[in-house]
């Protein structure tokens, strides 16, 4: 089985989903077409190779000036969605930051949400290209998410996503601070921050070749289902995302720090 992004709407729905591909045997995927994107793969390979070092903290986002996806319809709607751009886009870029960190395991939790934007007439669809506006629909997720993410091995990941904020211009973003260099993954480009033997401070941009990720995503879950490729994407990881996202709504409402496990 392969899915679109979110995994689903609700932790319990992860497990379900990843309790069904166990007890049947079968595949089960969801789309990740950010680790296919080529600056994605060269950054995996230089972690794998050991030129990062530790990766002991990052940042990661997707921040919209004005882009809300269908306006009171399902993208709007709680219930339908599991939330707003924290699970729109948040899926997106703290999977692609926690695949290059090398899948920690969340610890801890906090975030804040805030829907500023669900009544203005003029922040609206008309920017996004996702989803259909529908009049007088429902409004009842987030415009914005800010999140903090603590991981078994002392990393941790800040977040931020919006569908609508008061900001230069759309961007995402993840980027991670290692050891033995630092790297930028900003809208599809890399930078690489390092220092060579002498300690002169070096910036590297590699030019690479544009593929595309969700083209490559599904012909790696063909390879996997016909050839039996080890799979690039587990259920847990899903499961453990949206254990995250869920922790962040919750966190969100109580004001305090969300733990999903021991460290
Ligand atoms: N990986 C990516 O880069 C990426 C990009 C965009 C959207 N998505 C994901 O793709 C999915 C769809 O997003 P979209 O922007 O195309 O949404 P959309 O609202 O534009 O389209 C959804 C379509 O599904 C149909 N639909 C709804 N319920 C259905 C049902 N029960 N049976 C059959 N059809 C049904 C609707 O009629 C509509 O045509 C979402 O999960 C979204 O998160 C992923």
């Amino acid at each position: 089985m392969f899915c679109e992004k979110p995994d689903a709407v609700s932790p319990e729905e992860a497990l379900k989903m990843k309790k069904a591909a166990e007890e049947t045997g079968k595949v089960l995927m969801v789309m990740r077409n950010n680790r296919f994107a080529a600056p994605s793969v060269y950054a995996k390979k230089m972690i794998d190779a050991g030129k990062v070092g530790e990766i002991y903290a990052g940042r990661c986002g997707w921040i919209r000036r004005r882009g809300i996806p269908g306006k009171g319809g399902w993208f709007t709607t709680k219930e339908l969605s599991g939330g707003g751009p924290l699970i729109d886009l948040g899926v997106h870029m703290i999977d692609l930051a926690m695949w290059l960190m090398g899948n920690p395991v969340p610890v801890a939790v906090s975030g804040c949400t805030y829907t500023k934007f669900a009544d203005s007439e003029t922040s609206d669809s008309i920017h996004s290209a996702f989803g259909d506006k529908v009049e007088d629909g429902i409004f009842d997720v987030e415009d914005l998410a800010m999140g903090f993410i603590r991981f078994d091995n002392g990393a941790c990941l800040q977040i931020e996503f919006s569908w609508a904020s008061n900001i230069e211009q759309e961007t995402n973003f993840v980027e991670l601070r290692g050891t033995k260099a630092g790297l930028c993954w900003r809208n599809g480009y890399l930078d690489i921050f390092g220092e060579d033997k002498k300690g002169e401070l070096t910036d590297d941009s590699p030019i690479l070749k544009r593929v595309n990720g969700h083209k490559k995503n599904i012909e790696h879950f063909l390879d996997v289902v016909m050839k039996g490729t080890q799979p690039l994407f587990v259920p847990e990881q899903g499961v453990n995302m949206i254990k995250i996202l869920s922790a962040v709504y919750e966190s969100a409402e109580t004001g305090k720090e969300v733990i999903l496990a021991d460290r």
